[in-house]
């Protein structure tokens, strides 16, 4: 099947192009390389360098029959600071994304939402029908495109999926986290057994959480990317169906931390800091529906693994791999 990925060039998107590739689909990536790289773009995809508000209409009329959506906007605390970013980047961006898909007939769309949607639960693991009540900006963005694809599978018969991501890290062949301003989690803590920081600001020591840091639930990329392949096979016509996507075990942070010790042998001091605004004390996935209904299995859901795959990634390896690797054919 022919199939486009906006984001392609990005963190999730280009894993997920990866494995579209070696699934035997035909991928195209749209991607305006704000956040993307260029070389992250797997070999075998057809890259198309732009705006998805500009380009997206001529790319789908082009024979293609589904859509996976990553370009967005995607750092809690940059959406806290410029909520107008993200309004514009991922709400504007979706609705041109959705009504190029009218235009042109394409009816089929896996969606990349996010756990930021739900805000502060009431209750944990957290399920697919729990109160959306996002806390940041960023979540409330993606909790408007998943309604407006709700209403759009009702009005105009899109088959659409939403998948709520919990915390994603990990990296898969040469594949991993690379923004300009790092300000997640796994990759500032190897920055630091790196040699790139002196240590870790733990933001928030009074959370509600055994032991006052905040609970997150971290899934590998290459699982996470594994349900997307899945998900586009239960895009429904007239149907949007949403899934949450995580391990259903919740670290918090010092307990990462902690795993990245061990997994590099470096000591990373920490540093207590002030709570950084937007953050819930805790997130953690009931994944029941996307086992149950997609047939979803993360296979490398243990903490030490994702976090040996981002080490892989950051100190050096497979990333060197990466850049040399052959690049994939442009228009
Ligand atoms: N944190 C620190 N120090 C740091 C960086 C982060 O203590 O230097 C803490 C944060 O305060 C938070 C936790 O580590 O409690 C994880 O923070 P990240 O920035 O890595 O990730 P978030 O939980 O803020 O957000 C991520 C994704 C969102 C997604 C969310 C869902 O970026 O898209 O997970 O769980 F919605």
């Amino acid at each position: 099947m022919k199939v486009l990925v906006t984001g392609g060039a990005g963190y999730v998107g280009s894993v997920v192009a990866a494995q579209l590739v070696a699934a035997g689909h035909e991928v195209v990536v749209l991607d305006d390389l704000s956040t993307g790289h260029r070389d992250a773009v797997p070999p075998g995809c057809t890259f198309v360098e732009g705006d998805v508000r500009d380009r997206a209409a001529e790319v789908l009329a082009d024979g293609v029959a589904a859509v996976l959506h990553f370009a967005a906007k995607s750092i809690v605390p940059e959406s806290v600071a410029h909520p107008e970013l993200y309004w514009g980047g991922n709400v504007g961006v979706s609705l041109a994304l959705l009504e190029a898909m009218r235009s042109t007939g394409v009816r089929r769309i896996v969606f990349s939402s996010t756990a930021a949607v739900y805000g502060e639960p009431e209750r944990v693991p957290i399920r697919e029908d729990a109160p959306v009540r996002p806390t940041n900006p960023y979540g409330a963005t993606k909790a408007a495109i998943d309604a407006a694809l709700t209403e759009h599978a009702r009005m105009h018969g899109i088959g659409a999926v939403s998948l709520r991501y919990f915390n994603v890290a990990g990296a898969q062949d040469g594949r991993g986290e690379r923004h300009a301003t790092e300000t997640h989690l796994v990759p500032l803590v190897l920055q630091v057994a790196l040699g790139g920081r002196e240590s870790v600001s733990l933001f928030g020591t009074d959370y509600p959480t055994p032991d006052g840091t905040c609970v997150r639930d971290y899934i590998h990329v290459a699982d996470l990317a594994e349900a997307h392949l899945l998900a586009l096979d239960h895009c429904v016509p007239g149907r949007h169906r949403i899934y949450n996507l995580g391990n259903g075990a919740g670290f918090s942070v010092r307990q990462v931390v902690e795993v990245c010790r061990a997994v590099t042998g470096h000591p990373i001091p920490v540093v207590p800091a002030d709570r950084r605004p937007g953050d819930p004390a805790a997130l953690v996935a009931s994944g029941e529906r996307a086992r149950a209904e997609l047939g979803w299995r993360p296979r490398r859901s243990e903490l030490a693994t994702i976090i040996a795959d981002a080490w892989a990634f950051h100190s050096g390896g497979p990333r060197a791999e990466a850049a040399a690797a052959r690049p994939a054919g442009g228009r």
